[in-house]
């Protein structure tokens, strides 16, 4: 497939690495994706481009996403959100998977399709998939007029830029927004007031300078990516909207600098991995201000208990007591909107261990920037 780059997007701008380059690029490029689409008038998205009416939108019952590998995983965030706001039903499932199971299609589903290149051969054939039997599909897509998005019915565009690294970062972060505005346009043909609505429109708006801040704080994040690159096998942990957080965490260190990285949810550490636990597996966990701290913060101090080191991904007001824990701290926005923001710090922490480990960020071995063929 010939992807269209312009040559000034090859340029680094003095960045070492694409990935760096497009880690810091996200303050930019989350304003992009929101420019135009808030309505503050009733506290909803526009989102012209989806192609459906109020009472289209009003009429689904059921929201499905689907995508490959950390697109996937951002479904995942999109469909707790959708949940969350919506009140609608919603799962993500694996693109590559859903394509070869004979799924069941039905009309009150909408079906949304995530990709940043809108070229990956299962997210495209569960298009087909899913068009063939009749249903309602739409894009969440980076790079326009790719087969993907000429495919869907109708679609938002990420605006997230060219992304020439391998591993996916501002891409990623947009499609988490995208769902954000989805759901708005869902929630607000149902139960979700003005009020809430607008709630989560301010929270967007602040996501840019909240981002720069964790930026910001990249050198402390290196610091702790040089001590978890020296491990052979990490963990990372999180629960409901923590969990494709930790999913995504281990994803991007897996792909970059070839540790084994292995994504549970916090709540079912007790049910066998923690048997693995010792000193020489360290933890990532999210920790996040929210209805499940207190459950978080005893699995933390259960990991503790049996020698292993855990860092945690917190916010300020997370107290953690007598236990000992280094802390990466990001700035709190509304609870819906907290994956975003939890998952920035782990592009950071995956670039500075691969980065210590001397591994070629921009392009990790045996994996290519977009899957085309089978
Ligand atoms: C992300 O870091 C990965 N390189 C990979 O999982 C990617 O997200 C996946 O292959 C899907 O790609 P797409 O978004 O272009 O469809």
């Amino acid at each position: 497939t010939e992807i269209d780059i312009a040559a000034e997007d090859l340029d680094l701008g003095g960045y070492p690495h694409y990935m760096a380059k497009e880690i810091q690029e996200q303050p930019e490029s989350v304003e992009r994706i929101i420019r135009g689409r808030l309505d503050d008038r009733f506290g909803v998205a526009r989102l012209d481009g989806l192609n459906l009416t109020p009472r289209e939108l009003r009429g689904f019952s059921r929201v499905k996403i689907l995508g490959c590998g950390s697109a996937y995983y951002a479904g995942q965030v999109g469909a707790t959100m959708i949940e969350e706001l919506a009140r609608i039903p919603a799962d993500a499932e694996a693109a590559s998977e859903f394509r070869y199971r004979n799924p069941i299609i039905e009309a009150d589903t909408l079906y949304i399709a995530v990709s940043q290149s809108g070229e990956t051969i299962d997210t495209a054939f569960a298009v087909e998939e899913i068009k063939r039997k009749g249903g309602r599909v739409v894009g969440l897509v980076n790079v326009v007029g790719s087969t993907i998005a000429r495919a869907c019915d109708g679609g938002v565009y990420l605006h997230a830029g060219p992304e020439i690294a391998v591993a996916s970062t501002k891409a990623l972060t947009n499609m988490a927004i995208g769902f954000a505005l989805i759901a708005l346009a869902l929630g607000r043909v149902r139960d979700l007031s003005n009020a809430d609505g607008q709630r989560i429109i301010d929270a967007l708006r602040a996501m840019p300078g909240q981002i720069k801040s964790i930026l910001d704080e990249g050198p402390r994040i290196a610091e702790h990516a040089k001590e978890f690159a020296t491990a052979n096998s990490l963990f990372f942990v999180g629960r409901v909207r923590g969990y494709p957080v930790a999913r995504e965490g281990a994803q991007k260190f897996k792909e970059i600098s070839y540790r084994h990285a292995e994504a549970y949810q916090t709540s079912e550490l007790k049910h066998g991995p923690l048997a693995l636990i010792d000193a020489a597996l360290p933890t990532v966990a999210i920790v996040p201000a929210d209805e499940l701290t207190d459950r978080n913060l005893a699995a933390v101090q259960q990991i503790k208990a049996r020698g292993g080191a855990v860092l945690a991904v917190t916010h300020e007001d997370v107290d953690f007591g007598e236990l000992d824990v280094p802390r990466i701290v990001v700035p709190k926005t509304e609870p819906e909107l907290d994956p975003i923001l939890l998952t920035i710090p782990l592009q950071l922490l995956a670039y500075h261990a691969a980065l210590s480990l001397g591994y070629d960020i921009d392009k990790p071995r045996n994996l290519a920037k977009s899957v085309t063929v089978e």
